[in-house]
């Protein structure tokens, strides 16, 4: 996603509003805790937490401007149950306790095309096998793209960490929606996968 540089926006600003910007342990506390990865401008996460203050959300984005527009949006909707965190789903170990996550998801991630890139992909098996350590078991990973290379690649990829529960190649449109969602719908079908993670999976591989 190319996004436009603010010149304002650092991590001292962000981190004076909360945003976590070290590399550290969440807290998470007794609620249902859900986790996306890759948030983007924050549209998905802000409007389902806005619905369900019952819940913990955890807005995980590595790109410092687009990480700001989702503190816009928590902070003009006076949202208490969003924590952003600014920050690489390659360091997720160190940022959440094994077992501590009751959902994943994973909107629009970036595709790398390029067979050398493939291990990029949030959904590649190296990421998979963190997703795994910090999901509970009986969690589930939602994965939404408009990409049907990286869509069918990841059925492949997660197969052996979940039980795919449902798998849909033209998805309707629903009440939580991605800026990339809203635009993709206009040139072609989206596609969803829903896992849900088994921790004796991986033992039968
Ligand atoms: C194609 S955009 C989609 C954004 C949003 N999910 C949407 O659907 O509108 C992918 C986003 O994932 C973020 N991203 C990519 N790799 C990441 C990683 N390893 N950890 C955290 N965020 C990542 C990018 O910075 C970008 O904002």
């Amino acid at each position: 996603m190319r996004q436009k540089h603010l010149k304002y926006v650092n991590q001292v600003l962000l981190k004076e509003q909360d945003v976590v910007v070290d590399v550290e342990q969440i807290p998470i506390d007794h609620r249902p805790t859900f986790l996306e990865i890759g948030s983007g401008k924050g549209l998905f996460i802000t409007s389902i937490a806005k619905d369900h203050p019952e819940n913990h959300y955890i807005a995980m984005e590595v790109n410092i401007n687009v990480c700001y527009r989702i503190l816009e949006k928590k902070n003009e909707i006076n949202l208490t149950n969003l924590t952003i965190v600014l920050g690489d789903a390659e360091g997720l170990l160190n940022y959440f306790s094994p077992q501590s996550i009751d959902g994943l998801y994973l909107n629009f991630s970036d595709p790398w095309p390029k067979k050398k890139h493939h291990k990029r992909r949030l959904t590649f098996p190296r990421f998979l096998e963190k997703y795994q350590v910090i999901l509970k078991n009986q969690a589930f990973i939602q994965f939404r793209t408009d990409h049907i290379d990286l869509f069918d690649n990841s059925i492949e990829y997660m197969h052996p960490y979940m039980l795919i529960e449902s798998i849909e190649y033209d998805l309707p449109e629903s009440s939580y929606m991605t800026e990339y969602e809203i635009k993709k719908r206009k040139l072609g079908p989206i596609y969803q996968l829903i896992g849900r993670i088994t921790h004796h999976a991986k033992e039968t591989l």
